[in-house]
């Protein structure tokens, strides 16, 4: 298609009703024009395909992303991408409707089994590697949900209180880097507002960030419902409207232009966009070689990805794995019903879901007993006795505990971080039996495990999708040796967590008062202690961590540094390590965390084989976003590398420098801060000689050294002189234009 003429051929009506969606799922078409229709569908980890009055095709369910994020493997992400794009390509879908990449920025929100992690690089990389890896089948993704849609209370109206900083370096950078590694064909604008302006209807954020800063170029589309004032959506860079108004924004598009409140070029950028998105897709299509959707290995493929997430957290005195010999008790409704999805709009209508009992009999001798309901929170006397008799009889209990589907779901969030009391209580009982208890957890987020110290063993199976169950029994029994590291802290109990206080939010606003501290960077830099921490997880192998280098002490930011360590499998049996780098910031520059992760790399290692991880760090790596210079900023200085296992198992630590930066001059006006002036290399020596006349007289008052003076003055503003010191006008405004003149010689 010329989609340029053919936008150029179209009539102002016709545009107008191209902006919006058709029938739930599909863009319009206008035959005599040569454009058809083509169906987007949910994502993100299944294809959710509708048709007909709300029927949903069979397909395949993935792991969700809060499993799927634990495997901190790319190139499994990419490759789960292409079989998505395939499906797609087979069931004729133009576009998946994810990833979801929204921070965990509380573990309440309903949807955090959706979304990938608390960290936004790792939400970036590993969406990153998803989009490419659908986008190579010639279909396209829609990364949701931008930007700040972090719960589902008020979600379609609230507005997210974020300052500036905290947007571009917490909540922003998984669509950035997504978009500048992968560019995704559409971005999906949230329901949200963002300090008072609907993401549908936001130009800083979909032209201004989005598009001129990242460079997007793709389609936007708006979340289902997302849209409030049309003619504003497509000023500010909206292109299409999902579902749409069925017609009625139409009129009023029209008239917008006609009146000249909405320009023409605007409303043709929208419609280009789209056009563009659909030529995409069906110029690479040839039905004839399609083939068609193989429901059995993709679910195979589907328990092989649950099977790299699990995260085992707990492996006390090697309680696991399971040998065959043992007398195994299975309890809980889980291992029956796994809970392998959420719900909402990514719920997937699975083809075979594999529960843990029904593998179990190839795994070794068990029991089983359902101990309580999967389905809702309440003690059934004769279910747990019955559990608690059959634990009496075995060697090992493995508990099939977790959140059954009320408790979190899109669409509203949690109201506390407990698992049901039903099997807490089951769970302590189990644990006075003195045999070793190992649960198995069945969650999209955290919760509170106030039986952590007393259970021999915890797995967390998250939301695993089709082949959980087997994924489980693999691990259990040690078919597969575990390689999850969490992409999420674990806090002891919901007050730790740093949005606590500001979560949900009232009068329609929820406040981000944490900023930057979202997960580890709060736990962290305040050292509390955590359940687990981010990146945690255990293996039935050792690693060995040596030899950290760094290709160079001290450097630019524009050069960066390669920064390599050599990890050994000092154990017996092969498996993966996820080698995590962290950056932290020892320049004092700003307020910021104590480190953050800025690399990480899965390596499979057999029994005694080394390999090395090698990290290749630029400027964004040690910058922060100064919101007066409107760029990333990595201010001269020390920096320490940590290399290490988790956010609070650093192994190895190496102090590098960066130099060159260009530093900010102070900004002169007569309440410019003595203390800052002689802070800044620009004015240090100037202000040292200018002001010694005046600060001199401070000598004396008790204050005896320079750097007493130094400290006493450092909060002064230059026009105290004149309070403190009787110094005049005239010569405070001659000290600023002699500063001025001084820094502008310097800028040179
Ligand atoms: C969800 C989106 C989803 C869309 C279409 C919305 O309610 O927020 O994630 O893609 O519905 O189902």
């Amino acid at each position: 298609m010329d989609v340029e003429a053919i936008v150029k051929k179209m009539t102002l009506e016709e545009k107008a009703s191209a902006v919006e969606g058709k029938l739930f799922w599909f863009t319009q078409e206008y035959p005599e024009l040569g454009i058809p229709s083509v169906q987007v569908s949910d994502g993100p980890h299944g294809l959710r395909k509708m048709y007909g009055q709300g029927l949903t095709i069979t397909s395949v369910c993935f792991p969700a992303a809060c499993a799927t994020a634990c495997s901190f493997d790319t190139e499994l992400m990419e490759n789960m991408g292409h079989t998505l794009g395939r499906e797609c390509q087979a069931e004729d879908v133009a576009v998946i409707l994810g990833p979801a990449v929204n921070i965990k920025r509380s573990p309440l929100c309903g949807r955090n089994f959706e979304y990938v992690s608390e960290d936004p690089y790792v939400a970036g990389k590993m969406s990153a590697a998803l989009i490419r890896g659908v986008q190579a089948e010639n279909v396209g993704t829609s990364i949701k949900h931008f930007a700040a849609n972090n719960q589902e209370f008020e979600r379609m109206y609230g507005s997210s209180e974020v300052d500036e900083r905290t947007l571009r370096e917490i909540y922003f950078p998984a669509f950035e880097i997504a978009v500048k590694e992968a560019q995704p064909w559409t971005v999906m604008c949230s329901y949200n507002r963002i300090n008072g302006t609907y993401s549908s209807e936001n130009p800083w954020l979909l032209n201004d960030v989005l598009r001129k800063d990242w460079g997007f170029d793709g389609l936007v589309m708006s979340d289902w419902g997302a849209v409030s004032d049309r003619i504003a959506g497509i000023a500010a860079g909206l292109d299409l409207d999902m579902p749409g108004s069925q017609g009625v924004n139409n009129e009023s598009i029209v008239k917008a232009v006609q009146e000249g409140r909405l320009s023409e070029e605007a409303l043709d950028t929208a419609v280009l966009n789209i056009l563009k998105m659909v030529d995409k897709y069906v110029s690479h299509r040839s039905a004839a070689e399609i083939p068609a959707f193989d429901l059995a290995a993709d679910s195979a493929q589907a328990a092989d990805v649950a099977r790299e997430c699990i995260v085992l957290l707990k492996n006390e005195d090697k309680v696991l794995p399971l040998a065959k010999e043992e007398k195994v008790a299975l309890i809980g409704g889980f291992a029956e019903k796994p809970r392998y999805q959420g719900g909402g709009s990514s719920h997937i209508e699975s083809f075979k879901v594999v529960s843990a009992l029904s593998v179990a009999q190839r795994y070794g001798a068990f029991s089983f007993n359902r101990g309580f309901s999967e389905k809702e929170d309440i003690y059934e006397k004769d279910l747990q006795q019955e559990a608690l008799a059959a634990a009496a009889e075995a060697d090992k209990i493995v508990v099939f505990a977790g959140l059954p589907d009320l408790f979190e779901s899109e669409g509203y969030d949690r109201e506390h971080m407990q698992l049901p009391a039903c099997q807490n209580r089951l769970i302590a009982d189990l644990v006075k039996t003195g045999k070793p208890v190992i649960v198995v957890l069945h969650n999209g987020s955290p919760v509170e495990m106030p039986w952590a110290d007393d259970v021999a063993g915890i797995v967390e199976a998250y939301l695993g999708g089709d082949g959980v169950g087997e994924a489980v029994m693999d691990v259990l029994y040690g078919r597969v040796n575990p390689s999850g590291r969490l992409a999420e802290s674990f806090p002891m109990k919901l007050s730790d967590n740093p949005s606590y206080l500001n979560f949900p939010g009232t009068g329609h606003k929820v406040n981000y008062a944490e900023g930057v501290f979202v997960g580890y960077r709060y736990y962290d830099t305040k050292q509390m202690p955590v359940r687990f921490p981010f990146g945690y997880g255990l293996s039935y192998t050792d690693f060995r961590y040596a030899n950290l280098r760094v290709s160079r002490d001290s450097f630019t930011a524009a050069e960066g540094v390669t920064v390599s360590v050599d990890v050994t499998n000092i154990g017996d049996r092969a498996g993966k390590e996820v080698v995590q780098l962290y950056v932290s910031d020892k320049t004092g520059s700003t307020i910021r965390p104590v480190h953050e992760l800025k690399g990480f790399c899965k390596l499979a290692l057999e029994p005694g084989e080394t390999k090395t991880a090698t990290f290749t760090l630029d400027k964004r790596a040690f910058a922060w976003y100064d919101v007066e210079q409107g760029d990333w900023y990595a201010a001269n200085g020390t920096y320490v590398i940590e290399v290490g296992r988790s956010s609070r198992q650093i192994e190895y630590t190496a102090e590098v420098h960066i130099i060159g930066s260009k530093e900010k001059p102070p900004v002169i006006t007569p309440d410019v801060q003595v203390g800052e002036l002689l802070k800044s290399p620009f004015t240090r020596e100037f202000t040292q000689e200018r002001l010694k006349k005046y600060t001199d007289v401070f000598k004396g008052l008790g204050n005896e050294t320079d750097e007493m003076v130094e400290a006493v003055v450092r909060f002064m503003p230059l026009r105290a002189l004149r309070s403190f010191l009787g110094v005049s006008n005239e010569e405070v405004d001659a000290i600023c234009e002699e500063l001025k003149a001084h820094i502008a010689e310097q800028m040179k």
